[in-house]
């Protein structure tokens, strides 16, 4: 199918003001689960002989990083509280918790060949165990942001080093844990990590390399999952029999208006901004969109080569292919024209676009989430069509409010819309979605905005010693959901 149908279907979506929810019930197979990462939620961040992340270090070093000039020191205390957050997941009645381990907390060294710490390894042992033992399937996230500082001290994912150091972290949580986890997930959101962490500065460690650093932090973490992909496909699978995928992110981009000039805008965005992982992990290479315009942009600007590396052919071999299912984490989408304003070199001048939004569609509480069910859609089938209808599991999706607002109504909208826009994409146009995961179980430490920004099915209150957790309304309604495997629970 040819981008000019997927984008004439990204316009019928956009004329569509209500967002009925589909009455068609999720396949038997769908998984639901629920989503945590380490760095949010666990606090005991000097306990158990843990080392520093990134955020650690810069949030101790400069608490202004924060909108609450907060940090993770306590947040959740999941380390103190994990067994009532399973509680609460084994009450919710989903199939799988997807959580996500520290590197620091289990090398506190971090460096290949470093020793590991006793009491990481028992505490998430203790977790797997006790998932296992509710029914409840765990997902491992491997890296969610959360890069020990002594790597990043020696440059982060911007020295190639830190992928033999990767493996070796992540060959111990095979050896560790993989008789028991049989779905793991490598990398977290390659494109944050590398573009808001190494680019722009909104993440730690808080770079500003535009145009390169971003580039090359990829080129490495992409490396880094082809090898692990490998090296589990050879030496584990075959006894462990899971399954690796990895993560990638994507805000839907389309046309802004019907002019050929603003659907090609949304192609190339669509190839910026989510070809750049996908493409080297489903299709073997960087998109040649990216790799011609970046090629010729650096030519312009003076570099002897272009700012976008170039995977050898053996790296080409390892990477192409490596994945058992694609994790897609989605919250929102834009319109796309041609224009901007950005530094030059950057990312966003090589892109080259300008994004903006429908005054019609629901603000969230965060920046940059608007509720756009049918982008979602949009996305899905986009990834049928142009990577070969691969198995996806969405591992994020959800709505951001401030305050306790423990009926969260907008949150529940916002959930039914894009659950229901899941069901038309497998029903309706055939694509390979075979899960869904909430973001998040519980309120907690939203990164830059601190304790202000809550994702939460669940409400933490911060201000208790205790971080009491009590239940939204959209806890009992994603409950029904998954008991039913249906949106019609009224
Ligand atoms: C869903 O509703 C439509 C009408 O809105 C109806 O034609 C269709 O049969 C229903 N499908 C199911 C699976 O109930
Ligand atoms: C944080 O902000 C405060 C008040 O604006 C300022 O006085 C302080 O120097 C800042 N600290 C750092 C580490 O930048
Ligand atoms: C990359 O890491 C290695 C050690 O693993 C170190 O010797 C080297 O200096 C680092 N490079 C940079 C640019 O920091
Ligand atoms: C990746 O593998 C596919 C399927 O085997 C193949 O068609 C494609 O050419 C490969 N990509 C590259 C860049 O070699
Ligand atoms: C702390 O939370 C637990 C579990 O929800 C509860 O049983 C206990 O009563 C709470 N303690 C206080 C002091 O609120």
């Amino acid at each position: 199918m040819s981008m000019t149908v997927i984008h004439s279907i990204a316009f019928l979506f956009l004329t569509a003001v209500s967002c009925e929810v589909s009455n068609y019930s999720f396949p038997e197979n769908f998984q639901f689960g629920v989503a945590t990462a380490s760095y949010q939620i666990e606090g005991g961040w000097n306990e158990g002989g843990r080392s520093e992340s990134i955020w650690d270090y810069n949030l101790h070093q400069n608490p202004n990083l924060t909108d609450d000039k907060s940090n993770g020191d306590i947040a959740c205390d999941s380390y103190h509280k994990w067994k009532e957050d399973i509680e609460i997941v084994k009450n919710l009645g989903v199939d799988f918790y997807r959580l996500s381990i520290s590197w620091s907390r289990i090398l506190p060294s971090a460096l290949k060949g470093s020793e590991l710490s006793t009491e990481g390894v028992i505490y998430y042992n203790n977790i797997i165990d006790e998932l296992i033992a509710n029914n409840i399937v765990p997902y491992v996230t491997i890296f969610h942001w959360d890069t020990p500082q002594v790597l990043e001290f020696k440059g982060g994912w911007l020295n190639e080093t830190v992928i033999e150091d990767y493996i070796y972290y992540a060959r111990i949580l095979f050896e560790l844990y993989g008789d028991r986890v049989k779905h793991w997930i490598t990398f977290n959101e390659p494109h944050q990590i590398c573009e808001q962490g190494y680019a722009t500065a909104e993440k730690a460690p808080f770079k500003t390399l535009q145009g390169t650093g971003d580039y090359l932090c990829y080129h490495h973490v992409a490396i880094a999952h082809g090898k692990i992909y490998r090296i589990y496909e050879e030496e584990y699978k075959p006894t462990q029999k899971g399954q690796v995928g990895i993560t990638i992110d994507c805000v839907f981009g389309a046309p802004k208006t019907d002019t050929e000039e603003d659907k090609q805008a949304a192609i190339d965005y669509m190839e910026f901004q989510y070809g750049w992982f996908a493409h080297p992990i489903l299709s073997g290479n960087y998109p040649p969109l990216m790799i011609e315009k970046i090629g010729e942009l650096s030519r312009r600007e003076g570099f002897p080569k272009s700012r976008l590396p170039e995977f050898t052919q053996d790296e080409i071999k390892i990477i192409n292919g490596s994945f058992d299912f694609l994790g897609l984490n989605h919250y929102t989408t834009v319109l796309c024209s041609y224009g901007g304003n950005y530094p030059v070199p950057s990312h966003r001048n090589d892109l080259g676009t300008i994004d903006s939004i429908d005054p019609s569609w629901k603000p969230s509480a965060a920046d940059w989430l608007w509720e756009v069910p049918w982008g979602l859609r949009g996305l899905l089938v986009y990834i049928k069509d142009h990577y070969n209808n691969p198995p996806v599991l969405i591992t994020e999706n959800g709505w951001a409010n401030r305050g306790r607002y423990i009926h969260d109504v907008d949150r529940i909208n916002y959930m039914k819309g894009y659950l229901s826009e899941v069901l038309k994409a497998i029903y309706d146009d055939g694509c390979n979605v075979i899960g869904y995961t909430a973001w998040s179980l519980l309120d907690n430490f939203e990164w830059t905005y601190g304790y202000t920004m809550k994702f939460g099915l669940v409400y933490v209150d911060f201000e208790s010693e205790n971080r009491t957790r009590t239940p939204r309304d959209s806890y009992e309604i994603y409950k029904k959901i998954v008991a039913t495997k249906s949106l019609q629970i009224y």
